[in-house]
């Protein structure tokens, strides 16, 4: 385990802190629900299961102890209230703010719907948590907000065009960061999340992203569509690693690491017909009857990005962070969840 990493968990096992999860029912609050409770926090988490499931909740149950579990009590509440966002606050010393409605293509067909969620609700929790004066608000930014800029590696202060109301909501949210640190001190830092994938990740719906949609159909027979001709590309960040970050952001002494926007990635790029065979061969392992198996090319998608490829330095520099999962190795174990 990264140094820094492995520093962190102990001062907090030594003196354990409180911590509000919002969306913790989804991919990403459920997986860090799993990690603070197996390091004895205390936490709260928030979610109206929009498109989390309980059955996230009840995982994360069966695979800590009963006493770690007792500190979890759960709200079911939105964020587009300001009175569930304040009541969720009280008394905590962390926020990972996680609750949004992803997808580029659910806020194309529905900009309303997804300003609502990610920039109101973004917005009440920035007040509520000033409010309940808490530590550290981190949250989830979005490699989204690079947009129409073509420079690779993407490096934190350099931005384009958003291609996405999704977009635009995410580049919202950093603005709004940077005016509450300014105007009223609040101490936030915004993770940029590059294509996170692993445990937990939802494959079923319309809008499920690449890798468990991917896993899913090879799994069940059914056809595997890319968008494109498969060229397209991204930095796909295995859930251990976005875990990491956030606790390192939530944690960071050094005042120069507050208040400032962070790539999160593993820091390479995987093409989508590379993708494809990566998770055909680990499929193919356990049911060699998918090994006929052949993807089926469309349409490129509007709003896509075409690459994505993240400098990681300044979370390295600031935070302490090292992604301690390759893509590969955090396919092996998606594998063998999504097998299971
Ligand atoms: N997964 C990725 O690759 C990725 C990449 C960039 C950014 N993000 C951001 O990370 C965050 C988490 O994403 P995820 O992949 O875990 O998605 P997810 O859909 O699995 O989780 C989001 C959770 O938030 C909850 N939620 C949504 N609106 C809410 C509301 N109004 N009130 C209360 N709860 C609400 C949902 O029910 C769900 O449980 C989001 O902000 C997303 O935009 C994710």
């Amino acid at each position: 385990m990264p140094e820094k990493y492995q520093e962190v968990q102990t001062q907090l096992k030594a003196s354990p802190r409180t911590w509000l999860i919002t969306g913790v029912a989804g991919f990403i609050g459920s997986n860090l629900l799993e990690t603070l409770l197996k390091l004895d926090q205390k936490v709260i988490g928030l979610d109206n299961f929009s498109t989390g499931f309980q059955h996230n909740l009840d995982e994360v149950q069966s695979l800590v102890s009963p006493a770690q579990w007792q500190q979890f009590s759960f709200a079911k509440g939105d964020i587009r209230n300001l009175e569930d966002c304040a009541r969720a606050c009280a008394g905590v010393d962390y926020v990972l703010h996680e609750a949004a409605l992803g997808s580029v293509p659910r806020s194309i067909a529905d900009p309303i719907t997804t300003n609502e969620n990610n920039v109101s609700g973004f917005l009440n929790m920035l007040v509520a948590a000033r409010d309940a004066k808490v530590t550290r608000f981190v949250y989830a930014a979005s490699s989204s907000t690079y947009g129409d800029l073509p420079d690779l590696p993407k490096v934190e202060d350099k931005i384009g065009r958003p291609l996405s109301p999704y977009a635009v909501t995410k580049v919202v949210t950093e603005l709004y960061m940077d005016v509450f640190a300014r105007t009223y001190n609040f101490k936030a830092i915004g993770l940029r999340y590059f294509n996170i994938f692993g445990q937990r990740q939802d494959p079923n719906g319309a809008y499920a992203a690449v890798i468990p949609k991917w896993f899913a159909g090879l799994i069940n027979d059914e056809p595997v569509f890319i968008n494109g001709d498969g060229e397209t590309s991204r930095d796909f960040c295995f859930i251990e690693n976005c875990v990491q970050a956030n606790l390192l952001a939530a944690t960071a002494e050094d005042e120069a690491a507050a208040n400032q926007i962070y790539n999160v990635a593993f820091g390479e790029r995987t093409t989508l017909n590379e993708l494809y065979q990566l998770i055909k061969q680990r499929v193919v392992a356990v049911k060699p009857a998918a090994r006929d198996a052949q993807p089926q090319y469309r349409d490129f998608r509007a709003g896509d990005v075409r690459h994505s490829l993240a400098d990681i330095a300044k979370a390295k520099e600031l935070l302490g962070y090292q992604p301690q999962f390759s893509v590969k190795n955090g396919l092996d174990r998606a594998a063998e969840w999504y097998l299971r």
